[in-house]
Parts: C-alpha cells; sequence; structure tokens
C-alpha cells in the first residue's frame, strides 16, 4: 500500500482521521435511513474510496450504483454544463438516494446532480461527501454527511487525482508545487 510521504508537502487529513469520520458518518446515516432501502449513488472516479469505506461502516443494508459525469465548456473551469458518461442502471422512483462524493469543490457538479436524480421521481436525494472546500463555492450545496472542510488548496489523494494520480493515497494531502510547476 502507498503511504503519504514524498511529492507531498502537508497532510491535511490522516488515514485514521479519516476513517473515524467516515465511522461516524455512517452511524448517522445508518440511523437517519432505516427501513429505507437505501441506494448509493458514487460519482466515479473520485468517489470510489469513500463509496467503498463509507458503504462497509453502514449498518443496514444498502444498494450501490455508480454514475460518470463530467462539466465541460470552455477551458479547464468547470462550467455547470454536465455530460452523462455513465448513467445508472438503478430505476430511482421512490428512492430514496445519497450521492456520495469524494470532494465538494465549486458544487456544480453536485447542484446539477441532485436535481437530475430528483426529477427522476426519487423520494429524496441527499448528498454524503469526504471533503468540502468552502472558499470555493460557486453554488450553495445542501450537504447532509460531510466529512472535513479543507481550505481552498490543491490537494489529492482518498480518490482525488492530480493528473489521475495519488487517488490510491490513503490520506488527504496538498501537493507539493514541485510536480506540478514541472
Ligand atoms: C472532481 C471531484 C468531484 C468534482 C467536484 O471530479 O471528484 O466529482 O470534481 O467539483 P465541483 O464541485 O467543482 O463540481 P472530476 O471531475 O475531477 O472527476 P474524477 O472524479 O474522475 O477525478
Ligand atoms: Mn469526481
Ligand atoms: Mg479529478
Amino acid at each position: 500500500p502507498r503511504d503519504c510521504k514524498d511529492e507531498l508537502a502537508e497532510i491535511l487529513i490522516t488515514e485514521e482521521e479519516m476513517q473515524e469520520r467516515l465511522a461516524e458518518m455512517a452511524q448517522q446515516i445508518s440511523a437517519d435511513y432505516a427501513g429505507k432501502n437505501l441506494l448509493l449513488v458514487g460519482v466515479l472516479k473520485g468517489a470510489i474510496m469513500v463509496m467503498a469505506d463509507l458503504s462497509r461502516k453502514i449498518a443496514i443494508p444498502v444498494e450501490m450504483d455508480w454514475m460518470a459525469v463530467s462539466s465541460y465548456g470552455s477551458g479547464t473551469k468547470s462550467s455547470g454544463v454536465v455530460r452523462i458518461l455513465k448513467d445508472l442502471d438503478t430505476d430511482l422512483a421512490g428512492r430514496h438516494v445519497l450521492i456520495v462524493e469524494d470532494i465538494i469543490d465549486s458544487g456544480l457538479t453536485l447542484s446539477w446532480l441532485v436535481r437530475n436524480l430528483e426529477n427522476r421521481g426519487a423520494a429524496s436525494v441527499k448528498i454524503a461527501a469526504a471533503l468540502r472546500k468552502k472558499e470555493a463555492a460557486k453554488v450553495e450545496v445542501d450537504v447532509e454527511y460531510l466529512g472535513f472542510d479543507i481550505p481552498n488548496d490543491f490537494v489529492v489523494g482518498y480518490g482525488l487525482d492530480y493528473a489521475e494520480k495519488y487517488r490510491t493515497l490513503p490520506c488527504v494531502a496538498k501537493l507539493s508545487p514541485h510536480v506540478y510547476e514541472k
């Protein structure tokens, strides 16, 4: 397994801190959704780690499904215009849906996604996110279950990538500038 040294400037959240917080979130989710046939919807690819860890700490039976979406528009900035690359297999009519995300950055992806899933007739659509960059918000997103608020820095690990790398780090860390400046 990888650890959190080398290229990383500063560890923001250790593996232990993340797992402890996820256990608290899972306990709350288990209580809130008891008897509700909860559907967890993970957003590929960043959410794979939090989906795997959070879902296994939830004490009630859950179903799992996945979406892949891409924000597009001019340049690299998220535009709020979202395209579905891989859709759900599950019919959402009457379902209680919990979207599982690694991070809320601008909030544009999730605000679009919540509305999209609500329009499919879900009974409820809520959000669980491991991380949120509060200062980066362009739209307010109601997050029911949140791991940590983090500063508006370039962070990687625990599902978050830089050019598709670092997702498998168990911690959340700031990337050293020398990695992305070279
Ligand atoms: C990242 C992250 C969230 C989204 C948050 O995904 O995993 O899904 O951006 O950004 P927003 O709040 O500004 O909309 P990304 O598009 O990088 O794809 P990935 O999950 O495959 O890395
Ligand atoms: Mn993502
Ligand atoms: Mg990414």
